[in-house]
C-alpha cells in the first residue's frame, strides 16, 4: 500500500470481524517492521508479549483490560503487550540518566516501534487498537514480564468490521511555530 494511503486509512478500530486469525508469519512481519524503527544508540529496548491463542486473548481481555476496551476488543485475532527495558535507552553505561528525560526515551523508542508495528499490520491487511487503559500489574503477572520492563500499551489486532469516521485533527497553526 502507498505510504500516504496507509497513513490515511489506518484508524483505531473498536469493532473487529469474527473468525480472523493471525499467523506466526504475520506476527514476524509486523515485529520485523517494529524493529526497523530508530532507537537510542540502537538499544532496541522494545519487548513484545503476544496473545494468539483464544485462551490467552480471553484471559488478557477479561483480567487486564478496562471494561471499555474489553467490550471493544471482542474478536481480536491477537493482542500484543508492548514493554521496554527500563534504565537503558537514555542512560549511560554507569547507569546515570544522560539528560533530564530519563526513561521517557525508552517510552519514546517504544512509541516509534509501535507506530511501525501498526502501519505494518495495516499494510498486510490488519487493523489495530492501541490501548493505554490496561492493568500493567496484571499484565506483568499473566505474561511473567520482568519488573525492569515497563509495560506501556496493549495493541489489539484484527480486521475492521465497519468503517470508522476519521477523528478531526488540529490545524497546522495550532501545533507548529516556524522561525
Ligand atoms: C498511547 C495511546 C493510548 C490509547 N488508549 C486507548 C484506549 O485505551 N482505548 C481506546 O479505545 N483507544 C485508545 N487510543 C486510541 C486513540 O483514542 C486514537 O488513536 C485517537 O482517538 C485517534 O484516532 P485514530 O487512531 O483513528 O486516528 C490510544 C492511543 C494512544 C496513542
Amino acid at each position: 500500500m502507498e505510504f500516504k494511503e496507509l497513513i490515511e486509512k489506518r484508524r483505531s478500530i473498536r469493532s473487529f470481524e469474527e473468525n480472523v486469525t493471525v499467523t506466526e508469519e504475520d506476527v514476524r512481519k509486523i515485529i520485523y517492521a517494529a524493529q526497523q524503527a530508530p532507537s537510542w544508540k540502537n538499544s532496541e529496548t522494545g519487548r513484545y508479549y503476544i496473545a494468539v491463542s483464544q485462551e490467552m486473548i480471553e484471559k488478557l481481555r477479561t483480567e487486564c483490560l478496562a471494561e471499555y476496551n474489553r467490550n471493544n476488543t471482542k474478536n481480536a485475532a491477537a493482542i500484543i503487550v508492548t514493554a521496554y527495558v527500563s534504565n537503558r535507552s537514555g542512560f549511560e553505561r554507569d547507569g546515570s540518566a544522560t539528560n533530564e528525560r530519563g526513561n521517557e526515551w525508552g517510552a519514546y523508542d517504544l512509541g516509534l516501534q509501535n507506530m511501525n508495528l501498526i502501519m505494518a499490520a495495516r499494510d498486510i491487511g490488519f487493523d489495530t487498537l492501541i490501548m493505554g487503559l490496561r492493568d500493567s500489574a496484571k499484565l506483568h503477572e499473566l505474561f511473567g514480564i520482568p519488573e525492569e520492563q515497563h509495560v506501556m500499551s496493549v495493541i489489539a489486532v484484527g480486521k475492521r468490521a465497519a468503517e470508522p469516521e476519521k477523528p478531526v485533527r488540529k490545524n497546522f497553526e495550532d501545533i507548529v511555530k516556524m522561525f
